[in-house]
């Protein structure tokens, strides 16, 4: 949610600073705007709308600096407009910033009792202003930084820079995420490792409260207190590094193409073949202060997460109760932390997500631990906040994930909680030999089997150009199928802007069956195993109010064949596994529905990648 770029080195700033915020646009992009120093002035350039409105604008004036700093927006507070774009300036000082200031009003009624114009309703102005009251005392420009934050609530990373001092640039976050490009005598500043990892593949990872200060000396780290730390840098892997699209149209499409690739990532050096077993070694990164904790010994599972997370841990819980006989709860993150659950020492909490940055899932963690619950991550960007603070992480190593919409965040999601349930089953010995050894079998012919089904793309294209025109749609599908009818449905309403509902099968009468008639489809997880007929019953239900089917079947399926309008099969698999072949249709079908409805399929409106306000 707001991607921020800092620049300051030898080379020209501005080109450095596009192409960062390029590769962060998918954290908002409501406006885009840089300021730069150049013969001694700052220079502000914005623009509402995408990076490409900003660099229309840029053409026509830009002159070379060798820093800068650079925001795209995802609006919270103020519209979309050039005057609420980032960067915002106070006298000498500009700064971006993403995260919310909670206590803005109260401080901008003082600044504007004091005498101070503001040109923006954002709360980030008040921090612009804040600093340069302090400034103009004649302090330094990191003695006027550090004073105002002392003044400030709410989260924050924020970049900034003076007019005055041109070898000099800070960096500071509290709860929101910041990274810091260590080049040869140039340094990055970014909310994320995307932003700059073309250019160095060198980075630190800065701490919550902490300031980074760019000066002639290089750079200087100080804790909240404002002590001098040494940090470490962390060299990133090749696999972080962002990639185009490709031969796709789309981020989406590419991502959806690349999970039988990035569940072969999962699964590398976690599972072994000869043994049919899930290698503990491999499987979960610790930090090592935290000892051998023997997690799979835990009396009760607690997972949190948001939106597509959050469908995945829905899905987990049937893992972990099923396989590894464990009492397993679910919450939505944002709930978990205001509902004061009851925690006890043998729970394990789990917390879930692509960004590792969501600010509702952190909180979760957060609020967990100083209960003195065990955590652990399940998280795809490697040194992300949330990894970082779970102290044991699981990587899904699904690789970068462009598209707002997640999937293949999901599908890996999917195979870690997998692998964790069935190491927790050997561990505990709820899981028989025999039964261990097939699934792992089963697991490694995933890739194969979603390979096999990416064929059936243009069939799906077909059904979607039947349907694009429909302004409702219904996803039925029970037991661990009703986390995929959630995921189907949330995906088609983020880039297609169709109302969609997900529903438990068995709720339909309950309620949503009133919206059925001849103009609703309904897509239904028709499944192999012991709900079957009872999905079968809800499928007679809906036609017999003239609704149609869309049916997504395991291997061919002859009776749902006949009662549906159009069929979908996916490979057979186990039916533990198979919501990770079941949501790669639903999937293409947002997709192909979208396309045909001309929608920005990977910035849909409103939305940005990673949620890290509240
Ligand atoms: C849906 C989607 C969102 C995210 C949610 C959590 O396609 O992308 O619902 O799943 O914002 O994000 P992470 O997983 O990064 O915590």
């Amino acid at each position: 949610m707001c991607g921020i770029i800092g620049y300051i080195g030898t080379r020209d700033a501005t080109p450095l600073l596009i192409e960062g915020l390029r590769r962060l646009e998918y954290r908002g992009y409501d406006s885009a705007g840089i300021a730069y120093l150049s013969e001694g002035r700052l220079k502000i350039q914005r623009a509402v709308g995408k990076l490409s409105s900003l660099e229309a604008v840029l053409s026509r004036d830009l002159s070379p600096s060798h820093l800068g700093i650079g925001h795209t927006r995802w609006a919270t507070h103020g519209k979309p407009t050039e005057e609420n774009a980032h960067p915002h300036r106070a006298g000498a000082i500009a700064l971006i910033h993403n995260g919310i200031i909670e206590n803005y009003r109260v401080l901008r009624d003082t600044l504007v009792a004091s005498g101070r114009d503001f040109s923006s309703e954002t709360d980030t102005e008040v921090i612009a202003h804040l600093i340069d009251r302090r400034y103009q005392t004649g302090v330094s420009f990191k003695q006027a930084v550090s004073e105002t934050l002392t003044q400030i609530e709410g989260s924050f990373a924020l970049c900034i820079i003076c007019e005055d001092e041109p070898q000099q640039m800070i960096a500071v976050r509290r709860g929101s995420p910041l990274t810091i490009g260590m080049g040869s005598k140039e340094f990055f500043v970014a909310s994320d490792v995307q932003a700059f990892v073309a250019q160095t593949s060198e980075a630190i990872f800065l701490d919550d409260g902490e300031m980074a200060h760019f000066s002639d000396n290089g750079v200087c780290f100080y804790d909240a207190e404002g002590r001098s730390q040494s940090k470490q840098a962390t060299t990133l892997s090749h696999d972080q590094s962002f990639t185009g699209k490709g031969t796709f149209r789309h981020f989406m499409q590419k991502e959806i193409h690349e999970q039988s690739r990035a569940i072969m990532d999962t699964l590398f050096g976690r599972v072994s073949q000869q043994a049919e077993a899930v290698c503990p070694d491999d499987l979960i990164q610790a930090a090592p202060s935290l000892g051998k904790v023997d997690l799979a010994r835990s009396r009760r599972i607690l997972l949190v997460g948001c939106g597509t997370s959050w469908h995945s841990a829905l899905i987990g819980k049937f893992f972990f109760e099923a396989i590894a006989g464990i009492p397993t709860e679910v919450d939505i993150a944002s709930e978990f932390r205001y509902r004061n659950p009851p925690l006890s020492k043998g729970d394990l909490l789990i917390a879930t997500s692509q960004s590792g940055e969501t600010a509702d899932t952190l909180a979760a963690l957060r609020e967990a631990q100083i209960k003195g619950v065990q955590t652990l991550a399940i998280c795809n960007v490697v040194g992300s906040t949330l990894s970082r603070e779970a102290g044991r992480v699981l990587y899904t190593r699904a690789g970068p994930e462009i598209a707002v919409a997640s999937t293949k965040a999901f599908t890996t999601q999917l195979v870690a909680f997998f692998l964790l349930a069935c190491f927790f089953g050997q561990t505990r010995k709820t899981l028989p030999v025999k039964l261990r050894k097939q699934l792992v079998r089963e697991l490694l012919a995933i890739p194969h089997k979603i390979d096999i089904l990416m064929a059936q793309e243009q069939a799906v294209a077909t059904i979607a150009k039947q349907y694009f025109r429909c302004r409702d749609f219904l996803f039925l599908g029970r037991n661990l199928h009703y986390p995929v009818a959630l995921e189907g449905a949330l995906k088609l309403k983020e880039v297609s802007y169709i109302h969609a509902e997900g529903y438990p099968a068995g709720e339909m009468k309950h309620g949503p069956i009133a919206l059925i008639d001849e103009h609703m489809p309904v897509v239904v997880i028709v499944p192999r195993d012991h709900v079957r007929e009872k999905v079968i019953s809800n499928i007679m239900e809906v036609k017999a109010r003239d609704g149609k089917i869309i049916a997504v079947t395991h291997g061919d399926d002859a009776e749902a064949a006949a009662l549906a309008d159009a069929v979908i099969s996916t490979p057979e698999v186990s039916p533990y596994l198979s919501p990770i072949l079941t949501v790669i249709p639903l999937q293409m079908l947002a997709y192909h529905v979208a396309l045909l409805r001309g929608s920005d399929i990977d910035q849909p409106r409103n939305l940005a990648k990673s949620v890290t306000v509240e």
